[in-house]
């Protein structure tokens, strides 16, 4: 059976960017290959939480996969810093990964250009942290959005060299993964870019349908379409990507005709999409409120999945070591 490996920073909650680029992936491939999905706490450390924050986040998504629909019987849910061999597989392939390539990145730009005071080296060798998450189960796919893209070419580069350095067909070499369809990317209210936790322009799983109408009422738009067929700008572009994640074809036909006559409201066109969130987050927040006060099934559930992945990654590190050239005396 193939293998998945995925996981997710515990920056904050889950918006809906994680749930349509990965989330949602994960539900169908639980059923059908052996999955590993993981809690990125080492990766968080990257912008220095508090203690009490980094716990209450690894908390609170871990509650969020489960609300989601994650099945700790049918698949491997765990914490990253519950599996340290991933510490010392990337230290490891650290000897193999160039900082020329590394800064070139497009996330390590884009996190120098806004973070100047704390271009830390965790930064810059994130890929290879990533790299070793999805080698360590020696994963066959990835499921993630767009914007993990280059990270994960830099896993089947990472990968491809060690097989390489040592003359040893030993890693698989993953493969990114959408369900047969494109990467998506999942765009954020402020009318350009991707739906982030970082840029306040996200809607959480969490969030009440208050909060999720007055977002999704705020989010920018244009002046309208003043002639027949006009091209759409990134904005509304961006309102119609969204409602393809959450609303019925015929619903999306209908305001697209609408633009394309001329005859669109906004205003019309934000209450629908706002309505149908509404209507998809309602039974997760529900499941997010009743896990949440479940403290000994959550450690039922981290204990088993740190027990599964430990199995598999204590054996690629053993055989990593003995590849290297590291022998017992
Ligand atoms: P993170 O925590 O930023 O996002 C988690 C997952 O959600 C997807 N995602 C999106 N998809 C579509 N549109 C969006 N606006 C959007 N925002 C987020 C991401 O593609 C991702 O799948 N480096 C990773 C975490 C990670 C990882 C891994 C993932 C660490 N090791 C190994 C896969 C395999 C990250 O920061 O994702």
């Amino acid at each position: 059976m193939e293998t998945v490996v995925s996981g997710i920073r515990p920056t904050g909650n889950l918006h809906l960017g994680n749930y349509f680029g990965a989330v949602k992936n994960f539900l169908k491939m639980q059923e059908d290959y052996n999955c590993y999905f993981f809690i990125a706490d080492y990766h968080s450390l990257t912008t220095h939480p508090t203690p009490a924050d980094l716990h209450g986040n690894v908390r609170q998504v871990l509650v969020e996969y489960l609300a989601a629909g994650l099945d700790p019987e049918k698949a491997t849910i765990y914490i990253q810093s519950d599996l340290p061999e991933v510490a010392e597989l990337t230290l490891l392939l650290n000897m193999n990964a160039y900082v020329g390539e590394l800064q070139r990145t497009t996330s390590f730009k884009e996190k120098v250009r806004s973070n100047p005071n704390n271009v830390n080296a965790g930064l810059l060798t994130y890929p290879v942290l990533m790299a070793s998450d999805i080698i360590i189960h020696k994963a066959h796919k990835v499921p993630v959005g767009k914007d993990q893209e280059q990270n994960l070419e830099m896993t089947r580069k990472f990968a491809t060299r060690f097989n390489h350095m040592y003359n040893h067909e030993y890693f698989t070499i993953p493969e990114p993964f959408n369900n047969g369809e494109a990467l998506i990317k999942i765009p954020g209210l402020d009318g350009s870019g991707k739906m982030g936790k970082s840029d306040g322009n996200g809607i959480y799983l969490a969030d009440s349908p208050k909060e999720i109408r007055k977002k999704v009422m705020k989010a920018v738009t244009d002046a309208g379409p003043t002639e027949q067929n006009a091209p759409l700008s990134e904005p509304i572009a961006n309102l119609f990507t969204l409602m393809t994640a959450v609303s019925q074809p015929d619903t999306i036909d209908y305001f697209k005709e609408q633009y394309a006559n001329c005859n669109i409201r906004y205003g019309d066109l934000k209450k629908q999409i706002a309505e149908d969130i509404v209507a998809f987050t309602n039974p997760i927040r529900e499941k997010i409120e009743a896990i949440a006060s479940d403290a000994d099934y959550l450690r039922k559930v981290v204990n088993m999945g740190k027990e599964k992945a430990h199995e598999s990654a204590t054996k690629t590190i053993r055989e990593v070591r003995e590849i290297i050239g590291f022998k017992p005396f």
